[in-house]
């Protein structure tokens, strides 16, 4: 029986502190800005994925959560295989040319790839960022890849933006990068999760179904649609960008928060502003929001912030020391909603592989 040669990751979500939201290249995915985001734990919110290659596998397949999925016509599955066997390609043909000729011809074998997330898929809860994150670190452990988690971020961007920010632990930027081939567009660390181990999130899921409007589609309505869109584009983004990187490394809670929910705020501006509007957020949202406010007003300054990506989920960041005062109201007047059960504890995270 021939051999089969296999490796598992587990990676996490990230929420955007600071949206990606429109794209300059729908092929290479590369966005109109520049994001930020916070990596969560993988205790509740993952995806674990395991790639496998054998020289008897006649097909590339990849199961998500169980279900089959069509890799051919998939632009996207397709440039990740293609970009990763290519850097294995070369590793081995590195490895020949240094006279190892043990080395196994991974990069010519088919791939089976069993991926399984922990939380509902396509809910506006980063599934594609945990999951192509997920699928890109698998292969790369699979083919002993030696490239950086930049590196990488580059490839996992081609199947979901948001996913290069998901190769990253603690607070992470991606910078949207100038080049028309993508090569700068990639994540990087800003701070590590110790940097500012106070936060904390908290995640209201409103509704677990399925969005109506994907982010790819959502992008390009709003991109070609909204006039809002080019002013925060423009004027808005940039200078967001830095604010935002400065409040984390000054760990400025106050800044971070304000920021935070303007971005988001603005982000589903320019989705309603678009033609035909796109709603993301529900009643249930508006209703969160209307908490966070009441239990910032209570404080006196700023102790908890929302954000809310293209789905109608909550999720509520404030400091260890505040917990009481942020969890105890938004359970007592959310909490006989479905679904408002889960309090993530972010944490630091590098998929299992690249520590
Ligand atoms: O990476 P995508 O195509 O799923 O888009 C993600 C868009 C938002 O989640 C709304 C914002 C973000 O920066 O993650």
């Amino acid at each position: 029986m021939s051999s089969i040669y296999s490796a598992t990751v587990t990676a996490p979500v990230n929420i955007a502190t600071l949206k990606y939201w429109g794209k300059r290249d729908t092929v290479l995915n590369l966005p109109t800005n520049s994001s930020i985001s916070v990596t969560l734990s993988q205790d509740d919110l993952c995806t674990t994925t395991t790639a496998s290659a054998g020289p008897d596998f006649t097909k590339d397949h990849l199961w998500l959560n169980g279900v089959d999925q069509e890799i051919e016509g998939s632009k996207r599955l397709e440039a990740c295989f293609r970009e990763l066997r290519k850097l294995r390609r070369a590793l081995e043909d590195e490895k020949r040319a240094q006279g190892d000729e043990t080395v196994v011809p991974l990069s010519a074998f088919k791939l089976h790839i069993v991926s399984e997330n922990n939380f509902p898929t396509a809910a506006g809860l980063a599934s594609s960022a945990a999951g192509f994150a997920a699928f890109v670190s698998a292969i790369a452990k699979l083919f002993e890849l030696p490239q950086s988690a930049t590196d990488l971020s580059i490839l996992a961007r081609q199947g979901s933006g948001s996913a290069c920010r998901s190769l990253f632990g603690g607070f992470v930027a991606w910078n949207m990068g100038s080049e028309a081939d993508g090569s700068d567009s990639s994540a990087e660390c800003i701070a590590p999760r110790e940097h500012w181990p106070e936060i904390r999130a908290a995640i209201l899921v409103a509704s677990a179904d399925k969005k109506d409007t994907s982010s790819t589609n959502g992008m390009q309505i709003t991109v070609k649609e909204s006039s809002l869109f080019k002013e925060r584009v423009d004027n808005v983004v940039p200078k967001r960008f830095e604010e935002m990187k400065k409040a984390i490394l000054a760990k400025d809670f106050e800044s971070f928060a304000e920021l935070t929910m303007r971005d988001s705020n603005q982000f589903h501006a320019v989705c309603l502003d678009s033609y035909p509007p796109i709603f993301y957020m529900n009643d249930t949202s508006h209703a969160a929001v209307r908490v966070v406010e009441e239990i910032n007003k209570q404080a006196g300054h700023l102790i908890a912030a929302y954000t809310f990506d293209a789905g109608p989920n909550c999720v509520i960041y404030y400091l260890e020391e505040n917990e009481q005062q942020v969890l105890g109201p938004l359970k007592s007047v959310l909490g006989k909603l479905t679904g408002w059960n889960k309090k993530e504890k972010i944490s630091p995270f590098v998929p299992t592989g690249f520590e």
